[in-house]
């Protein structure tokens, strides 16, 4: 490992050892605070808690912050978009808001001044219900007020810093979800869950080319930057079809599902800002939902779980170890051979101070397991390898981080490692990912959709377009006068 990569992993070490203590645990997560909201307090109206819920389920703090002040960049195909300050600051955030502009924020992505964009996931808010705003505007009043503005301000390229184009946008693209026939109560609060409040399609379901919703294709997979939000339809070979209703809540309880599913990421973030707080009726609905909706089949299959070809954790204490750790990795280096470039040496040198030998991590330590997780079990190796390339960034701020290697593996080596972790680790019985492959992964950029592509050229075809029509009708006017 090059020292870089070495002194940060020493560092969050000695961070985090002081946890090491605590016995028995093999869920990292399950150690976070279960559905306490912090922000509920007895002292405030149950109409201002009961917004509080709702500001938890509709994850507001995933881009506005825990203290609503927003800066947070969202990344999109046309440039960055900064959330803004919604505390009841008069100056810099809604404190002249009424009810009714929230409504029209949220519900049309109006604001009073101006037309939002879709980065605040108003086709989403589309659907919420007057009574949930009327309770988020109450608890939305009672926030600290901050009075400062987002470090950063927007500010897209022409044509899309024209914020009137969204209307024709909107047209298109708003609502994005149609609600579905014949689902069980139970199933229509999921379904009011996962299509409005906690808006789990913007991150899950592929966009069309006018970046809206592929309603197609609903939920069933979308690459987001270095992450891909994979397919949370029932299906059975690429979706979460063999997740149990119970595996589904637990994921979204406590951000992971032992030896098949971690929440790294932005997924990560949904569940430590939102997910993690629900009630258990309101998780239930959302997994009975998950489960009633169209299986989408995608190229992106992903192997089922083989148990038998998992590695055994060396023992109990050795996971939660981390000094018998320490000499189990010197003496496995010491046995892996001189090849510094064999798999095994590349794995323990790179991954294996947190990951442990044989991948079951230091959970105390809250470095994840990897065995058996469904991001090293696909077909498609993308997912692992940006993984790899860039890194994971701590998804609350006393998580530890996981460093990039991009900079310090050539495309060889994490390739190597990508096919020692899938076999070893995943149970696949063999992995071919390539050099080759690895470089594509690295330079793809976000492929930006045709029309946003080519929106700046499209619209000065437009004005072209327009101002020749303009020129035949004063034409054809004036030879009509000429001759009447
Ligand atoms: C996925 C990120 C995201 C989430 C989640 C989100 N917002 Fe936003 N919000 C934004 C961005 C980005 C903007 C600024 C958009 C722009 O500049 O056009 C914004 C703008 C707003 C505005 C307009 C403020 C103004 O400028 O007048 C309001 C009000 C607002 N959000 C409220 C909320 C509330 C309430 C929630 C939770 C129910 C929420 N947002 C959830 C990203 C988000
Ligand atoms: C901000 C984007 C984002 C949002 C919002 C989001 N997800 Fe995810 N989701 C992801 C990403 C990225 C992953 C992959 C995580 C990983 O591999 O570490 C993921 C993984 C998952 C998985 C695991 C799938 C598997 O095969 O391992 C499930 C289940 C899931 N999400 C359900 C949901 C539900 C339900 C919601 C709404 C309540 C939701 N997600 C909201 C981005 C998101
Ligand atoms: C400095 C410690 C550290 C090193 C070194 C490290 N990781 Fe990680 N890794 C982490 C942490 C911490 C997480 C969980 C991050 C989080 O909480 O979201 C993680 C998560 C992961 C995940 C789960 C991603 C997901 O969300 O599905 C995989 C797979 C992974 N690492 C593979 C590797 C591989 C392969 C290497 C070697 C090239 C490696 N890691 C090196 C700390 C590390």
């Amino acid at each position: 490992m090059k020292p870089l990569s070495m002194m940060l992993s020493m560092l969050v070490i000695g961070m985090t050892s002081g946890t090491v203590m605590a016995q028995g645990s093999n869920v990292a997560r399950a150690t976070l605070p279960n559905a306490s909201l912090p922000n509920v307090s007895p002292a405030n109206s149950e109409l201002v808690n009961r917004g509080a819920y709702i500001a938890r389920a509709a994850d507001c703090m995933a881009c506005h912050g825990e203290d609503y002040t927003g800066g947070t960049a969202i990344e999109t195909p046309m440039g960055d978009i900064y959330s803004t300050n919604i505390t009841p600051s008069k100056r810099y955030g809604i404190g002249d808001y009424t009810e009714k502009d929230l409504k029209n924020a949220l519900q049309k992505g109006r604001a009073p001044t101006h037309m939002l964009y879709p980065a605040m996931p108003y086709p989403s808010y589309h659907g919420m219900k007057d009574e949930d705003i009327k309770a988020l505007f109450a608890y939305l009043q009672t926030v600290p007020a901050v009075d400062e503005a987002p470090k950063q301000k927007t500010d897209l390229p022409f044509p899309f810093n024209i914020r009137a184009l969204m209307l024709g946008w909107n047209f298109l693209n708003v609502p994005s979800t149609e609600n579905r026939e014949g689902l069980s109560p139970t199933q229509q609060r999921g379904e009011y869950l996962v299509n409005n409040l906690e808006h789990c399609g913007t991150c899950h379901t592929p966009r069309n080319s006018t970046m809206g919703f592929d309603k197609e294709k609903y939920l069933s997979g979308a690459q987001l930057g270095h992450w891909y939000a994979p397919n949370i339809t029932p299906d059975e070979s690429s979706g979460i079809g063999s997740w149990s209703e119970q595996d589904i809540i637990t994921y979204l309880r406590t951000g992971e599902l032992d030896q098949r599913a971690y929440a790294g990421g932005p997924m990560g973030e949904a569940v430590a800002h939102s997910t993690q707080y629900l009630t258990h009726e309101d998780l239930s609905a959302i997994a009975s939902y998950l489960k009633a909706i169209p299986a989408v089949q995608t190229d992106d299959k992903v192997s089922a779980v083989d148990v038998a070809r998992l590695p055994t954790p060396i023992n109990d204490s050795i996971t939660h170890d981390l000094l018998a750790q320490k000499d189990y990795l010197a003496q496995a280096k010491a046995g892996a051979g001189n090849s510094s470039n064999s798999p095994e040496s590349l794995y323990l040198a790179t991954c294996g101070s947190c990951h442990g030998i044989n991948g079951y991590g230091q959970p105390d330590a809250q470095y994840s397991p990897i065995v058996g997780l469904s991001s090293i079990r696909r077909d498609n190796p993308d997912a692992l390898v940006n993984i790899i390339l860039h890194g994971v960034v701590g998804s609350t701020n006393t998580s530890p981080i996981m460093p990039g290697f991009a900079d310090q593996l050539d495309s060889e080596q994490v390739a190597s490692i990508a096919n020692y972790v899938r076999v070893n680790f995943g149970g696949l019985t063999d992995s071919d990912v390539s050099a080759a492959d690895v470089e594509r992964i690295a330079s793809a950029g976000n492929e930006q959709p045709f029309l946003i592509k080519y929106a700046g050229l499209l619209a000065i075809i437009g004005i072209i377009v327009a101002i020749l029509l303009i020129i035949f009708i004063i034409r054809a006017i004036m030879r009509k006068r000429r001759h009447p």
